[in-house]
């Protein structure tokens, strides 16, 4: 896609955007609401993100919908966010795969219930070949358990010490193959990484807004994407114009 509606040059749009979908709960309480009349406010609200990611021209979304420690919270939130995922893959599969999404899940499948893997499987084999946008399904999801697991695979497969580089970690997480974030999205206000992409977020931009993730809508999404666009990325070295600059 190359139209899109965002103010900004199309090399500044983002490749790449993840976000931290939080403030379900707070939202609900602000309202006398249980916890997943929440979430499931905050799964329409995905659906509205979705669409504007396609829209806005982004490439990759990821996004973090459950991860391995939220296997603590109390277990009909737990029981309510399983039935949420095959939910929105019941009703929601046949629509994103004509609009072109390609879904694919980051986590431990094999330790969801088989039910749901198999839904997941599916949902996945079905948008393989849609590339219109990327969304990363981060569910059951943990950055450390990620790299953990690319060690293990990395010992099982023999690699030499010597022969362990970036690239080849990059090679082994569940995210291989997908650029590293441009932007990360927190919603409401949480100064935390929370175990989230925490080897692929080594340069991505933040971008942390008070606002509960069901309010964060298409004009918040557009703010987030220009205030990305006028930042200087670095990543670790001296911007252009300075380098300009000093040769001068
Ligand atoms: C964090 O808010 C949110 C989550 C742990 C779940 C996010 C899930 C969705 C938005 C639903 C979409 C899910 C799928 C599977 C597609 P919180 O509950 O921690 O909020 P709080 O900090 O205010 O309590």
């Amino acid at each position: 896609m190359t139209d899109t509606p965002l103010n900004i040059p199309l090399e500044k749009i983002p490749q790449h955007v993840a976000m931290i979908m939080d403030g379900n709960g707070r939202w609900a309480l602000q309202r006398g609401l249980p916890r997943l009349a929440g979430h499931k406010a905050g799964t329409e609200n995905l659906r509205r993100v979705i669409r504007a990611s396609v829209e806005f021209g982004i490439k990759y979304l990821t996004i973090y919908a459950f991860s391995t420690e939220n296997w603590g919270r109390p277990p009909e939130e737990v029981r309510g966010l399983m039935f949420i995922l095959q939910d929105v893959i019941d009703k929601e599969l046949d629509e994103l795969n004509s609009e072109g999404v390609q879904l694919r899940h980051i986590g431990r499948l094999e330790r969801l219930d088989p039910r749901i893997q198999k839904k997941v499987l599916h949902a996945i084999d079905l948008t393989k070949n849609n590339d219109r946008l990327v969304v990363n399904v981060a569910f059951n999801y943990g950055g450390r358990d990620e790299i953990v697991c690319a060690i293990q695979k990395i010992i099982a497969d023999g690699i030499a010490p010597e022969d362990v580089t970036d690239e080849l970690v990059n090679k082994y997480l569940f995210t291989a193959g997908v650029p590293d974030p441009d932007l990360i999205i927190r919603t409401s206000g949480e100064l935390r990484v929370s175990n989230f992409l925490i080897w692929q977020a080594a340069y991505s931009e933040w971008y942390i807004t008070p606002t509960f993730w069901p309010d964060f809508d298409k004009e918040e999404y557009r703010r987030a994407i220009e205030a990305f666009a006028n930042r200087d990325r670095r990543f670790g070295k001296v911007s252009a114009g300075e380098l300009q600059e000093t040769n001068a």
